[in-house]
């Protein structure tokens, strides 16, 4: 399968344009800007006297995302498309000369076509190098974790990034097999995660993958996904407007911990106020026109003007 040539369905346009509420002239952030769904509704939303900023790591997406936001005779702000980690928002508003924004929008984790293609290794589905990297200039793969880590480094990366209970068996197995040579493919590594949990009875209980959880590990451990969110969020109250927001959606529990712990704590210190109470997720009929929405979740804080 060609993952380039697979549209990405954005997820929950509706209640972001509700709750983030991009107004014509502000100054909207997209940092994980993808094939530009999101931003062309916020595009859309700024017009003519706004301006866009959209960031991200994969300069596949960032052509996606110019056709599409360059598509089509629309109000359009002013709008920069950079190949930048959003974990170095600051240095970006830095280089454009803008010390604060109305929006910081953030859509985490892969696209669709990301996924899907099997030469970057994140899916379990199909053979690929075991790679992993949505930005190629990274310098460690997938494979070279799970060949250079010791057991236990291994078995603590699988459990504390996805919860995978058998962690410590598949760390096991991972280190008995590489002995006989490195462990390159995608294929290689499910097979020895099944290898290693197949014979529990738990296992064939569970409704996904046996692979999943291990795959999430090793993908959140070569992009820091959780460190990048952490400096995103640090970053934000410092660049956001007075009455600025700030969205994210979040495809995982440990993720939308990290966002809802993140936006009460600036509640506490009277930096935000929280425009969702309870964290917005899809509609059913969201979840049924596009399965993978089920597990998002979208989070929005406002910046008050406290310490501005
Ligand atoms: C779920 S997709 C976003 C889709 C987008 N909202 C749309 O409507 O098309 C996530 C995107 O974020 C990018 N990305 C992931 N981590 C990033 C990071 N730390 N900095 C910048 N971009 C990142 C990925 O390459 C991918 O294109």
């Amino acid at each position: 399968m060609d993952g380039r040539t697979i549209a990405h369905e954005p997820v929950l346009c509706g209640e972001v344009m509700e709750f983030v509420a991009p107004r014509p002239g502000e100054v909207v952030v997209d940092a994980t800007v993808g094939h530009g769904g999101h931003a062309r509704l916020f595009a859309q939303a700024i017009g003519e006297s706004g301006r866009l900023i959209g960031l991200d790591v994969d300069p596949g997406n960032l052509e996606r995302a110019r056709a599409r936001l360059f598509d089509g005779a629309y109000a359009r702000p002013h709008i920069d498309l950079i190949r930048a980690n959003f974990r170095e928002l600051e240095t970006v508003l830095d280089s454009l000369g803008l010390a604060r924004v109305d929006v910081i929008f953030a859509d985490l984790g892969v696209s669709t076509d990301q996924l899907l293609d099997p030469t970057r290794g994140l899916t379990f589905t199909e053979d690929g190098p075991l790679d992993m990297r949505l930005d190629d200039r990274l310098e460690e793969t997938a494979s070279d974790l799970v060949n250079a880590l010791s057991e236990n480094e291994l078995s603590d990366l699988i459990f504390f990034n996805s919860q995978e209970r058998f962690s410590r068996r598949i760390a096991k197995r991972i280190c008995e097999v590489r002995r006989n040579g490195r462990i390159r493919t995608t294929q290689q590594l499910v097979r020895i995660v099944c290898s290693a949990v197949g014979s529990s009875p738990e296992s064939r209980r569970e409704k996904i993958h046996p692979a999943t959880r291990t795959f999430l590990a090793l993908r959140m451990a070569v992009n820091d996904e959780m460190g990048n969110l952490a400096a995103l969020l640090e970053a934000a109250p410092r660049r956001l407007a007075p009455g600025g927001r700030i969205g994210v959606i979040a495809f995982h529990s440990g993720e939308d911990r990290v966002v809802k712990q993140d936006f009460l704590d600036r509640k506490r210190a009277a930096l935000y106020e929280i425009a969702t109470k309870k964290p917005i997720r899809p509609s059913s009929e969201e979840m049924q026109r596009n399965p993978r929405s089920r597990s998002a979740k979208l989070r929005v804080a406002r910046r008050t003007d406290v310490g501005i």
